[in-house]
């Protein structure tokens, strides 16, 4: 693959770290814009790579810092709603002014991150930005080639979702769990990453959305179950009914952090399951959970079998 100048918005986040440290190993140029330089420093051992703080919502002026790119990747997006971090901006509208920025620096290829079941009618305002952030691509992108991403649940070192839930085994043999019966189908962020990477070359995929899940469906309880086996720990996951998962999630999203928010709950109403593979479309086989969740999760020492005395 030849070496190409790329810019990278939410570089500096759990899927971004992963896919930078892989496109300067590559032997890419790359560019990262962040809006605090000075808490991702840790980048800058990356061979090359430049670190910018920029403000990315500033539509006037972010053709100037992608003129000259070849390739721009967005990854930006949030989980919850806070400050003035609202999902349509943070999702829709800034989909929007970076396909545009795009066409007028001149950028041929733009790689967007979107979410499992986004969609403009979905029940939950995050996968309703993302659906509607897609539209802008197909609508804005003129002359871009643009490729969508749209993962379940991805998971590997630095993830929040397994190690979140690996942490509240450790400490609970019980759990109540609101949307225990939803159903995902978790990716390995090394697919990820290279399922973009294979998607830079790949003309097959401009102007589509690839879906991308692991080869295994779990209920959300099913996967915190094999979460606390993993860890090596008991835990008796219980369903709670409609109501009173309801209730929990409207609870935990006034902790501070909010591990589940109200609209978080409302995404789990949709199975997060891939109709079609993205993976299998470039070519790729998908990594099981069991392959390498043990090794950060941190699986417990494995007693060695005795051998039998003679
Ligand atoms: N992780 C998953 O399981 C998963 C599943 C499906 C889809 N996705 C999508 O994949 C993408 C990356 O996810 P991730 O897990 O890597 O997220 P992450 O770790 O939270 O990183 C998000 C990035 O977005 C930037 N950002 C956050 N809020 C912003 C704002 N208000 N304005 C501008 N930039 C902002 C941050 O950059 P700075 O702080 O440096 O500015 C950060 O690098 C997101 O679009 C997410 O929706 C993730």
């Amino acid at each position: 693959m030849r070496p190409r100048s790329i810019v990278v918005l939410g570089g500096t986040g759990f899927v971004g770290s992963h896919l930078v440290s892989r496109l300067v190993r590559d032997g890419h140029r790359v560019r990262v814009l962040t809006r605090r330089r000075d808490r991702h420093k840790a980048l800058l051992v990356l061979p090359g790579l430049e670190l910018v703080e920029f403000d990315v919502h500033d539509g006037a002026m972010l053709p100037e810092a992608l003129r000259g790119a070849d390739v721009v990747i967005n990854l930006i997006g949030i989980l919850h709603e806070s400050g003035g971090a609202r999902f349509s901006r943070v999702h829709a509208e800034l989909a929007r002014t970076v396909v545009v920025a795009c066409r007028s620096a001149g950028v041929p290829r733009l790689l967007h991150m979107s979410a499992l079941a986004a969609a403009e009618d979905a029940p939950s305002a995050y996968l309703r930005s993302k659906g509607r952030a897609e539209r802008y691509l197909r609508e804005d992108g003129g002359p871009v080639a643009w490729t969508a991403f749209r993962p379940s649940v991805i998971f590997g070192p630095g993830d929040r979702f397994l190690t979140t839930f690996a942490s509240l085994v450790r400490l609970t043999p019980l759990l109540p769990l609101a949307r225990a019966g939803a159903r995902l189908a978790p990716v390995y962020i090394g697919d990820v990453v290279e399922a973009m990477v294979r998607a830079l070359e790949d003309r097959r995929t401009h102007g589509t959305a690839l879906e991308l899940c692991g080869p295994e469906v779990y209920t959300l309880a099913g996967l915190v179950r094999a979460v606390a086996g993993i860890v090596g720990r008991r835990c008796w996951v219980v369903g709670l009914p409609g109501p009173l998962g309801w209730l929990q999630a409207a609870l935990l999203g006034l902790v501070p952090g909010a591990p589940m928010t109200l609209d978080n709950y409302r995404s789990l109403g949709v199975d997060s399951v891939c109709r079609e593979s993205g993976l299998a479309r470039l070519g790729l086989p998908a990594t099981a959970l069991g392959a390498v969740a043990p090794a950060y999760l941190g699986a417990p020492p494995r007693t060695r079998t005795r051998a039998p005395q003679a």
